[in-house]
């Protein structure tokens, strides 16, 4: 069993990854600073004797590497960023320090501490407005936000380290992923996690066009099962993979299989459509499944009934 180190392990993808890695009897550290993450994520974990929380900012000059220095993980999985693509244009400067600067200190300590695999969260922002699918690891990466240059920008300085100081790096290019512990809170959050919310209050919804765009949404568990495969696996090497089902799902069939469980709920309102919004996102799942494994098991029918029945 190995000793993994998640940074961002309060956040959404963290604390289901922490709860995976738990469940295959893997011992854990977890670190969080809550500027996104919320420690009732971690109210399961808390309870196991092979979980150990420390409550620190990865982005703090030294304070990433000597707990690494002290606690010695063989791999570590770098969640921790600054989320909100929305929050990197307004604010690229903190989009710096959390997604690029926080990043080369986790390479650092990795080095520095001899850990022997890192598995990043990349992200499918790093393609932009892609116009040819399904998107592959090697269509062009043209990013159209701070956040998606950040996350480019991470996996060329965690791969540089990799080769150059012998550390196995996986970047996981995340689709658009959903499912329990998603915050609804702003207007640019997931958009299952928004419909969540307010079916659940007996609210409407606003469907910003007419429906048609799709997504390649993935449950997060699926996600966590992904990143429990990269840090752990044997037999992986350093590289790059979408993390996607490779089936594209439009708003009007999340909203169908909401309506389904919610037959009570206002009609839908459509609204106009979001500016620079994308009208498709559809991912090459192959990479993944040769590199490390990884198929997406989990249907957005079955994943949007468990998020509805969830708390
Ligand atoms: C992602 C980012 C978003 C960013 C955008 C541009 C996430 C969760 N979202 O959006 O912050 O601005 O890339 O690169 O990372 N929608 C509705 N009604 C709602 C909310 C959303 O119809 O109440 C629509 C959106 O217009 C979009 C679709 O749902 O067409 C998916 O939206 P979202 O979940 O934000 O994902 P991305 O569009 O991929």
């Amino acid at each position: 069993m190995a000793h993994v180190l998640v940074t961002g392990a309060a956040g959404f993808i963290g604390s289901h990854t922490v709860d995976r890695l738990l469940a295959a009897d893997h011992t854990v550290t977890g670190l969080d600073n809550f500027r996104t993450g919320r420690r009732a994520n971690l109210a399961a974990a808390l309870a196991s004797p092979h979980f150990a929380f420390h409550e620190l900012d990865v982005a703090a000059p030294g304070a990433l590497a000597t707990l690494v220095g002290t606690v010695r993980p063989d791999a570590i999985i770098h969640l921790a960023a600054l989320v909100s693509v929305q929050e990197s244009m307004t604010n690229p400067d903190l989009n710096y320090s959390l997604n690029i600067h926080a990043t080369h200190l986790v390479a650092e300590a990795a080095r520095l501490h001899a850990v022997r695999r890192l598995v990043f969260a990349s992200s499918a922002a790093i393609y932009g407005d892609a116009t040819d699918f399904p998107i592959r690891e090697s269509t062009e990466k043209k990013p159209i936000s701070p956040y998606g240059s950040a996350k480019l920008a991470s996996e060329a300085i965690l791969l540089g380290h990799g080769a150059a100081f012998g550390l196995t790096v996986r970047c996981q290019r995340y689709f658009n992923v959903f499912g329990p512990r998603q915050d609804p809170a702003s207007p640019y959050s997931g958009v299952i996690s928004i419909f969540d919310r307010r079916y659940r209050e007996g609210q409407g919804v606003t469907i910003y066009g007419e429906g048609q765009q799709t997504r390649d949404f993935i449950s997060v568990h699926d996600v966590a099962r992904a990143n429990v495969l990269a840090a752990t696996a044997p037999g992986v090497s350093s590289g790059v993979a979408n993390i996607c089902t490779g089936r594209a799902t439009s708003l009007l069939d999340v909203v169908g299989v909401f309506a389904r469980h919610f037959p009570a709920a206002p009609a839908v309102i459509h609204g106009t459509p979001r500016t620079g919004d994308i009208i498709h996102s559809l991912g090459a799942p192959e990479h993944a499944a040769a590199a490390l494994g990884f198929r997406a098991e989990v249907s957005v029918d079955t994943g949007l009934g468990e998020l509805i029945h969830a708390g």
